[in-house]
C-alpha cells in the first residue's frame, strides 16, 4: 500500500477524514505522541489497526473525542462517573485519558473484551478537527510499530509504518512527547494506570486519593494480572541494552567513563556530555521533567542509529510529578535493569 504524506492544511484534514471514515487508517498528531487511528464505532477498521502494528489484540485502544458531549451523543459509555465530568472539567481537552464503564456502541475489538473503555479528548487542533472530519471518535493506539518507542514526529511514524497504512497528517512535533496519563474511574479509589503529563498529584486535587497501580512502578511477578494489558509489554526497547544507574553526577559519569571502550554510550543530563568519555545523548535539564519526557522517546530511537553500541547507561529522574512518567518509560526500556549506586 501507497502511504500518502498529508500537510495540516483543511483540504488534508478532509482528506484524512475522508479515508477515516471509510475505514482507512490515518495517523494523527496529538499533543502527547502521534497515533493510529480508525473509526472506534467499526469493528473491522480497528482490527486494521492491530495488523498494522503488529499488536495484541489482548491490548483495549483509547477512543478520542472532540467534545465532551461526545461521550453521550455516540453511547460510548453505560454510565459517566461524577469524577470523570471532574476530571474533564479541569484536563480536558488534554493529556488524560479516562476508564469508564464501557457503551453499547463500542465494539470488542476497542476494548479487547473488557467491559470498560478508555476515553480521550486531545487538545490538538489537528487531533480535533479531524475528528470531527471523520464525523466519528477514533480508535488510536500510539502510531508505531509495537514494541518500538512511540512516535513524536511524522518522520518516527513513517520510518515505522511507511506502506502499512493509507495516510500520515504531518502536525509537527508533539508538544508532550509521552503518552497521556491513564486514570480508571472503575475502581474505588481511582487508579492511575499510566502516568503522563498530567500528574497523579494533580489529580488528587481534584478527584482525592487515588491509588498508583503497581505495575506503575515495578515489574509484575509472572503470573500477576496487569490492570492496564498495555503494562504488560516489554516496551520501547531500543536494540542496545538500556540499563539505568541512579547515582550523583560524580558517581555515574566515573561509573561510565571506567567502561568507555566497551561499546557503551549515555543518556544523560545536559551538561554531562562535557565530562563524559562516551557517545551521549542528553535528555534535558536534571530538574526539568518536562523536557526530559518531550525528549525522550527520539532519544530512544536515535539509540538505535548508534554503531557498535551494545549497552547505553542512562540517568534516572525521581519518580514524582512527570518524572513519574518519565522514570515508567525508561524503567520500561531498560527491562527493570537499574543499578542503584544511591538510593533513589
Ligand atoms: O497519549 C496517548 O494516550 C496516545 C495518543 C495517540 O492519544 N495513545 C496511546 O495509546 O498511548 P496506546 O494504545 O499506545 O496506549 C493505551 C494504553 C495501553 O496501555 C492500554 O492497555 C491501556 O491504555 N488501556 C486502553 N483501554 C483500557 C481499558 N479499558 N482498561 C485498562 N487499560 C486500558
Ligand atoms: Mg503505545
Amino acid at each position: 500500500m501507497n502511504t500518502l504524506l498529508l500537510s495540516g492544511g483543511k483540504d488534508d484534514i478532509l482528506k484524512a477524514g475522508e479515508i477515516l471514515a471509510r475505514g482507512g487508517l490515518v495517523a494523527i498528531p496529538t499533543e502527547t505522541v502521534y497515533g493510529l487511528a480508525a473509526n472506534a464505532l467499526d469493528g473491522n477498521a480497528v482490527r486494521r489497526i492491530f495488523e498494522a502494528k503488529g499488536r495484541p489484540m489482548d491490548n483495549p485502544l483509547i477512543v478520542h473525542i472532540a467534545d465532551f458531549s461526545d461521550i453521550k451523543r455516540f453511547k460510548l459509555v453505560s454510565e459517566i462517573p461524577e469524577k470523570a465530568v471532574k476530571l474533564a472539567e479541569k484536563f480536558w481537552s488534554g493529556p488524560l485519558t479516562i476508564i469508564m464503564p464501557k457503551g453499547e456502541s463500542i465494539p470488542d475489538e476497542v476494548s479487547a473484551g473488557l467491559d470498560t473503555v478508555a476515553v480521550r479528548f486531545p487538545s490538538h487542533k489537528t487531533a480535533q478537527e479531524v475528528i470531527k472530519a471523520a464525523g466519528v471518535p477514533l480508535a488510536a493506539p500510539s502510531a508505531n510499530l509495537s514494541g518500538s518507542p512511540s512516535p513524536t514526529c511524522a518522520e518516527h511514524v513513517m520510518s515505522d509504518l511507511n506502506g502499512r497504512i493509507d495516510a500520515v497528517l504531518d502536525g509537527g512535533e508533539c508538544k508532550v512527547g509521552l503518552e497521556s496519563t491513564v486514570i480508571t474511574l472503575v475502581t474505588e479509589p481511582p487508579g492511575l494506570l499510566r502516568p503522563g503529563g498530567v500528574t497523579a498529584e494533580e489529580i488528587e486535587e481534584v478527584i482525592g486519593k487515588i491509588e498508583i497501580d503497581d505495575a506503575v512502578l515495578h515489574q509484575l511477578k509472572s503470573g500477576e494480572k496487569a490492570a492496564s494489558p498495555g503494562m504488560k509489554y516489554k516496551h520501547y526497547s531500543p536494540k542496545a541494552e538500556v540499563v539505568l544507574i541512579v547515582a550523583s553526577d560524580e558517581d555515574y559519569i566515573n561509573y561510565v567513563n571506567e567502561r568507555k571502550g566497551e561499546g557503551v554510550a549515555a543518556l544523560c543530563y545536559d551538561g554531562d556530555e562535557k565530562s563524559l568519555e562516551v557517545k551521549a545523548l542528553t535528555l534535558g535539564e536534571k530538574n526539568d521533567y518536562g523536557e526530559q519526557a518531550h525528549e525522550l522517546f527520539k532519544r530512544l530511537r536515535e539509540v538505535d542509529e548508534l554503531d557498535g553500541i551494545k549497552t547505553v547507561y542512562a540517568r534516572c529522574p525521581r519518580p514524582d510529578g512527570v518524572g513519574m512518567a518519565v522514570y515508567n518509560r525508561l524503567i520500561r526500556a531498560a527491562g527493570f535493569e537499574v543499578i542503584e549506586l544511591e538510593k533513589l
